[in-house]
């Protein structure tokens, strides 16, 4: 028992019951002091004068907080960059950026008080969107990353074909429903306890130490759970875990912050939105022979994760498709909005819509059936197999899922029915289509790939997991104990697992890159491991059998023809002094790269999907509706197909909602005007697909000798999400008889709809 069970959520019936804690639920003590953000109202300025006064005297306020306040560095770029003040000095980056805090006796007062201090700025130019960049002076966050194989330009050029278009995708709010919070508990000399919503405990303790100027032994962060993250909390987490400490440590009081969703999505980071330009040479076979492409990114006011975000958009540039010549670049741009950060799929997403939008391009040209432009040119394990970073496909199962899932949903007779209707429809249009994915599993950036666990068995036989990954509603936690039911043979009740914390796994990565299972998996494991290793030898001298014979079993730990409770396996092992606790360690093998060179094999394996959707569009409002959507996907030997099967589908339906209906705009003064729910729509319940088919792929063990086989599957179907634009762009083709590419960019709100339809309307 145990693993690949469908057991609930370990926090289910908390979480619909409300019994479930997350920051702002932990009790009060009576002396709480509560911060609030003061934030720049202006683009880019240098900040003339800060008069703090009025804000000082408002009743309530204990404590105002500056850049002259922080006791250590007040630097928090989370790659070192040296670009992230947590509090602003004299120059201000972009509308929404932290210049000062408040610190009073409720969370009212703070906020009130916070709206009155007097700013004086003296204007800089800004720089707001991804066009002023590229045509003016074009800073670059980090480095632009090049990664090729082959002659590109050459192989484009030879080709009997060639087309160059650009390819837009919007940003996105990461919308979780827990905003950013933090809790922070001051200690004897100098210690300090944070709980924050962080996805990365242990930067987040180390940018405390770092703001407090304090070693990291003092400082402890724990998170139960976060209300979701989505990359959101993968850094971003942190500058107000520094806040609500300062507060702490300056006062000597216990402080706590919550932001307000206005706050919060007028300071925090998103995801990029990208300009993909690209150039692409085929035959009329629709085989691609070459690609060029240059991928710009609006990164914000600081580097934060741009880079790894930027690189990882090249990562999948190719998507599930085999480039006989390729050449990418990123332009990661600074601008003066928000820090763009980590969003489920880190990028991935961006530089596979460049990818699909190719394969459209392509069908179009040729007159092929956009499915078998993909079909054929997927990798295979024969010799088209190797990516733009020189790492081999091993496994190339693209063509079989998407081939599988295209039968199983009567693609090709559905499409041919969706043409017919569109003869005949004037206003309702129609349109559908089949896209792959191929996810790279691991962390870029090969030191992050380890994780570690503590593992206590206590003389009743129960058992305590704790692990270095977050839970964040992916149900991370639940998997975890799965593993130690199976490997112990307990029931679901006897198995704890406890808050993530620094003190008790240290130096631990985000959970981050869907790779938590996978890590921690294997380290919980690991630990579980040493513990058995150590049962089973002292159950084989105790009761004088090999120890071949010692197993676990649901029913109870088999020693020889005896059944022994696990209860009493455990005291007869603390009787005789053997230890019942294990750290456990886990790296990922096989996996090298050099960003120098751009080869080397970054991942361990892939992870696979296939998703068709079928839309109708109507003409006259461009109003639209997701009809049905059929998904396969690879989670490997599925460690719960119920979770996974819940990742899939709000993986999807998140990917739909960035494409489709969720539009961030700012003002030409660069204040950003969709900062709450009445202005910024995510999918709502309606929006779901009227039929919504998800199964996971079937007999498909990992290749790869991960945590019981399994893979991960936190964001590779976000990017099923892509089904939706191109049945949409499938609708509008309708238009011109399908004369022509639609190049339908994102996010397709019902006015880009109407425009691209004016566009094609003009054409036809
Ligand atoms: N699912 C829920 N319910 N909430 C979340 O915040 N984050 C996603 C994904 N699924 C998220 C989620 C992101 S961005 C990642 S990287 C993974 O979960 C992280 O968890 P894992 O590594 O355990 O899959
Ligand atoms: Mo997920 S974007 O890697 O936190």
């Amino acid at each position: 028992g145990g693993v690949s069970r469908s057991l609930r959520h370990e926090s289910a019936r908390l979480h619909v019951t409300g019994g479930a804690t997350y920051i702002d639920d932990i009790p009060a003590p009576a002396n709480l002091l509560h911060v609030a953000p003061g934030l720049s109202m202006r683009a880019h300025a240098r900040v003339v004068s800060l008069d703090l006064e009025a804000v000082r005297a408002f009743p309530g306020v204990v404590r105002v907080i500056t850049a002259q306040d922080v006791p250590g560095d007040n630097q928090i770029s989370p790659v070192h960059a040296g670009d992230e003040p947590l509090l602003a000095e004299g120059e201000v980056f972009y509308y929404g950026q932290l210049l000062f805090a408040v610190v009073a006796e409720t969370r009212y007062a703070a906020r009130r008080a916070a709206r009155l201090a007097k700013v004086e700025y003296e204007d800089l130019p800004a720089i707001l969107t991804l066009e002023e960049a590229r045509n003016g002076a074009g800073e670059l966050v980090g480095k632009s990353f090049l990664m090729s194989r082959g002659d590109a330009p050459e192989a484009v050029r030879a080709a009997p074909h060639t087309l160059s278009g650009r390819v837009v995708v919007g940003g996105q709010e990461q919308f979780y429903l827990e905003g950013q919070a933090a809790y922070a508990l001051p200690g004897e000399e100098g210690e300090m306890r944070v709980f924050s919503s962080t996805q990365h405990p242990t930067e987040t303790q180390h940018m405390v130490a770092h703001v407090l100027g304090l070693p990291a032994n003092l400082v402890t962060v724990e998170v139960r759970r976060m209300g979701g993250g989505f990359g959101g909390k993968e850094t971003q987490a942190n500058a107000f875990a520094c806040l609500a400490a300062l507060a702490a440590s300056l006062t000597g009081r216990p402080a706590r912050l919550r932001l307000d969703r206005d706050d919060d999505m007028t300071i925090t980071g998103k995801r990029h939105d990208f300009a993909i330009d690209y150039t692409v040479g085929f035959d009329n076979d629709g085989m691609v022979h070459g690609v060029d492409m240059v991928l710009a990114a609006r990164c914000g006011w600081s580097a934060d994760l741009s880079g790894p975000v930027t690189d990882r958009a090249l990562f999948h540039a190719d998507n599930a498709y085999y480039y006989p010549a390729v050449r990418l670049r990123s332009e990661p741009f600074r601008t003066n909005t928000q820090s763009n950060t980590a969003f489920r799929g880190f990028g991935g997403p961006q530089g596979i819509a460049a990818a699909e939008r190719i394969m459209d391009e392509i069908a179009f040209a040729t007159g092929l059936d956009p499915l078998d432009v993909r079909l054929r040119n997927t990798y295979d394990t024969a010799s088209r197999n190797i990516t733009p970073y020189h790492m081999t496909v091993e496994d190339a199962i693209a063509r079989e899922v998407m081939e599988q899932l295209a039968n199983d949903c009567d693609y090709r007779t559905r499409r041919d029915a969706a043409r017919r209707f569109n003869r005949d429809s004037q206003t309702i249009r129609r349109g559908i289509a089949l896209t792959p994915v191929k996810f790279g599993i691991a962390f870029t950036a090969t030191h992050f790939n380890q994780a570690g666990a503590l593992v206590h068995v206590y003389t009743d036989g129960s058992v305590q997991v704790n692990h270095g990954g977050t839970e964040m509603g992916q149900g991370l936690h639940t998997k975890m104990v799965q593993i130690a039911m199976r490997e112990f043979g307990l029931r679901e009740d006897r198995v704890r697992i406890t808050a993530t914390t620094t003190g008790k796994v240290p130096n631990t990565s985000a959970t981050a890159a869907s790779s938590g299972a996978d890590l921690n998996g294997m380290a919980v494991l690991d630990a579980i491991r040493q513990i058995k290793f150590r049962l089973v030898s002292f159950a084989a001298g105790h009761w004088n059998v090999p120890e071949e014979s010692v197993v676990f079993l649901p029913e109870g730990v088999r020693v020889g023809s005896a059944l022994v409770s696990f209860t009493a396996l455990v005291k007869a092992a603390y009787m005789a002094r053997i230890q019942l606790s294990a750290s456990g360690f886990y790296k990922t093998p096989k996996i090298s790269w050099d960003a120098q060179t751009g080869r080397g094999r970054p991942f361990l394996y892939f992870a696979y999907g296939a998703a068709c959707a079928e839309v109708s569009v109507d003409l006259l409002t461009g109003e639209n509706r997701i009809e049905r959507v059929d998904i396969l996907h690879d989670a490997g030997q599925s460690l719960n197909p119920a979770l996974d099967i819940g990742q899939v589908e709000g993986g999807f339906v998140q990917g739909a909602g960035w494409l489709t209906m969720e539009e961030l705009v700012w003002d030409a003064s660069g204040r950003l005007r969709t900062h709450a729910p009445s202005t910024y729509k995510i999918p709502a319940c309606s929006d779901r697909p009227a039929i919504f088919n998800v199964r996971l792929l079937e007999q498909a063990p990992n290749r790869e000798e991960t945590i019981f086989r399994s893979k991960a599957v936190g964001e590779p179907p976000f990017v099923h999400g892509l089904a939706v634009l191109h049945a949409l762009s499938d609708a509008l083709a309708s238009i011109d008889d399908y004369r022509s590419c639609p190049k339908l960019d994102a996010p397709a709100t019902p006015e880009q709809i109407l425009r691209t339809a004016e566009r094609l309307k003009s054409r036809a």
